[in-house]
């Protein structure tokens, strides 16, 4: 059921359920959010029931502030320590050791723990009157099913997950994709997943260069090659290319011939030649707006039946990483 996160009444509701074990899925500034406590293994196996997804795939917990934080961790590197104080609340995910014994199903395991404190005003709401009510922090997955596309309003989440749980309504997400991860537990700095935050923001903070992530690096369910993707096959194509193949589509055929009907969505910042018979969407020329409405776009294609789509590679500057890797990983199936 949806319920309106701007009014405290319906917090006051999601932070009791969330108290009691139950579910409950959040707006927060980068996609929404599945949430349970986090220190209560069974709450948080619902999470995995939920969505489908494996048991050893670690969440992420969502967490008031860094005092919070410190609950979850057996140490707190200075590395998690500068990235906090730059970027929370806000999309940035550290990975730190794991406090012994405790958030152990959050953790899918592991023995580090990712955590995220969300500055979206219903995300610290709800969190602030579950603390209240004794939930440290409260593990939350973009609230989809597995594999799926990480929705980006409360109209996603009851799409993918049902009418029967709790959703508090906060509006459209504002970054558009998750949030930056970085591991902190290894001594350096290691980018697990790109995020809206640039490389060249994280470093500058950090005092040192971020490693890309590598074979051994812990498991991350956002870091499989097929992830965010949706139902239609997408083709993720240079502009040159691109362009070629909608000229051969626009070139006239022999009339008596039948013009093969394809289901067809192209996203580019490249105009379709007129008379194109599929659906266009044109990519923002700016990379904070493309993240912005990425997924929204994806899931309209897949409401309106779409089998193919063709995408234009986005710019190469730093700040096209995290949709430029949302795009890879919604090709690869
Ligand atoms: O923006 C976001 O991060 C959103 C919102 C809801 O906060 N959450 C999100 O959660 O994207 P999820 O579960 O869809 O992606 C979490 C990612 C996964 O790739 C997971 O494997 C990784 O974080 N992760 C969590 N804990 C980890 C750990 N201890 N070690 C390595 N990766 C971890
Ligand atoms: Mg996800």
């Amino acid at each position: 059921m949806l319920l309106d996160g701007h009014d405290p009444l319906a917090i006051a509701v999601a932070a009791d359920a969330l108290a009691a074990g139950e579910l409950v899925a959040f707006p927060t500034e980068t996609v929404y959010g599945l949430g349970a406590r986090a220190d209560d293994d069974a709450a948080v196996a619902r999470i995995f029931a939920a969505k489908g997804r494996p048991t050893n795939h670690p969440l992420i917990v969502h967490v008031t502030d860094a005092s919070a934080a410190r609950l979850f961790c057996a140490a707190w590197p200075d590395l998690a320590q500068r990235l906090v104080a730059a970027f929370w609340p806000g999309p940035m995910t550290v990975i730190v050791p794991r406090a012994h014994g405790f958030a152990t199903a959050s953790a899918g395991g592991q023995a580090t723990i990712g955590l995220r404190s969300p500055s979206h005003p219903v995300a610290l709401a709800l969190l602030r009157a579950a603390a209240a009510r004794g939930v440290p922090g409260v593990a939350a997955p973009s609230a989809n099913r597995f594999g799926r596309l990480s929705p980006t309003r409360a109209a996603h989440v009851v799409a993918e997950l049902g009418t029967d749980l709790r959703v508090l309504d906060g509006g459209d997400c504002d970054v558009g994709i998750e949030s930056t991860i970085v591991d902190c537990s290894r001594g350096r700095p290691v980018l697990l997943r790109p995020g809206s935050l640039t490389r060249g923001a994280i470093e500058a903070v950090l005092g040192q260069p971020l490693a890309d992530r590598d074979a051994d690096a812990p498991r991350a369910s956002g870091t499989l090659v097929s992830h965010y993707a949706p139902r239609g096959t997408v083709r993720l194509m240079a502009s040159g290319m691109l362009q070629s193949a909608l000229q051969l589509l626009a070139a006239p055929t022999d009339a008596a011939a039948p013009k093969a009907v394809v289901p067809l969505a192209v996203y580019s910042r490249l105009p379709v030649p007129s008379g194109f018979a599929g659906v266009h969407q044109v990519m923002p020329s700016r990379a904070d707006l493309a993240a912005h409405e990425l997924f929204n776009v994806l899931r309209r294609f897949d409401d309106l039946g779409v089998q193919l789509i063709w995408v234009e590679e986005p710019p190469t500057g730093p700040e096209w990483d995290g949709v430029r890797d949302r795009l890879r990983r919604a090709c690869a199936n």
